[in-house]
């Protein structure tokens, strides 16, 4: 650990191509791609005892996101593993986040893709409260439903995420937590950064199936693991906000959040308006095997 990093508190040292600075010192250029075309991929990993929490999958999330907007790996994936627990060591994160951003690098500003690039990669890691996300599993939360104004291509974990930001705002000026994002056929596909899920009065857990209007969420797909292994299966299905109104529980999934109830949509109470025990149990599931896996 460096001067700096010692004198910094927890969660302020940036990894920016090839160099761990703090925050106020790390910078990409201002004609990064990025910046100007949010020509750009991006992944949010849980840290969980100080170590990442489904490494792996979201690994290999971001090397298919990159794939599909031909983007180069800045670094091979064991050098890029090695400088993310490096910047999870020197944020000194235990229980927190870690985000994780590459770009197309810094070019005259022109729209096609270059023939040559060099990417910019940008790691952070801070710690989060987590009692906050315990209070609200505890509690569960409420979501509003918005149009979903986004592109075709939401498989795509891209930073273009203006309209996530709109509809995540309206939803907090709402006294909601997320927003439930509609499609034109009056289907739910998921939250502004989370994945959405009923379970209906049949008992039946139900998620959107994956495609190109939904990001294959990383907890989501851990979460129908688990769920697997103790003999539940899951409905892969698409459901209108009609349904959600209607079922026993709702939730969501993400990496830094888990699995959290849903107690009020629009404005309706959802089941007794508490949360329930289908979310309850999903989330220990997955948490159990997350755990498991990154040898907690
Ligand atoms: N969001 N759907 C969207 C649109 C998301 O942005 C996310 C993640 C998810 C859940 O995916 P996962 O289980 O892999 O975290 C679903 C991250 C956390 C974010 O933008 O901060």
């Amino acid at each position: 650990m460096n001067l700096h990093s010692r004198r910094l508190p927890a969660g302020r040292i940036a990894y920016v191509d090839g160099r761990y600075l703090p925050h106020g010192e790390a910078g990409v250029h201002i004609e990064d791609r990025g910046l100007q075309f949010a020509d750009s991929i991006y992944e949010v990993c849980a840290v969980a005892g100080g170590r990442l929490l489904d490494e792996e999958a979201h690994l290999a999330r971001l090397q298919r996101s990159l794939r599909e907007i031909a983007l180069p790996m800045p670094m091979p994936q064991r050098a890029l593993k090695a400088v993310m627990h490096e910047t999870v060591r020197r944020n000194r994160v235990r229980d927190g986040v870690l985000y994780l951003q590459i770009t197309r690098g810094a070019l005259r500003r022109d729209h096609p893709i270059p023939d040559y690039v060099e990417p910019s990669l940008i790691i952070t890691a801070r710690p989060l409260d987590m009692a906050a996300f315990a209070k609200r599993r505890a509690e569960g939360i409420a979501v509003v439903t918005r149009p979903d104004i986004r592109w075709g291509r939401c498989d795509i974990k891209s930073t273009g995420l203006l309209p996530n930001v709109l509809a995540k705002t309206e939803a907090r000026q709402n006294g909601a937590y997320e927003a439930w994002l509609v499609d034109r056929d009056g289907f739910v596909t998921e939250g502004t950064s989370t994945n959405a899920w009923i379970v209906t009065q049949e008992g039946r857990v139900v998620t959107r199936a994956l495609g190109p209007a939904i990001l294959t969420g990383v907890t989501r797909a851990a979460a129908i693991q688990a769920l697997a292994e103790a003999q539940l299966t899951v409905d892969e299905r698409s459901f209108r906000a009609d349904e959600a109104y209607a079922a026993r529980e709702a939730f969501i999934t993400a990496a830094t959040a888990g699995v959290v109830p849903v107690v009020r949509i629009d404005g309706r109470s959802i089941g007794d308006g508490k949360p329930g025990p289908v979310s309850a149990r999903v989330h220990a599931l997955y948490r159990a095997s997350a755990e498991h896996e990154a040898g907690l």
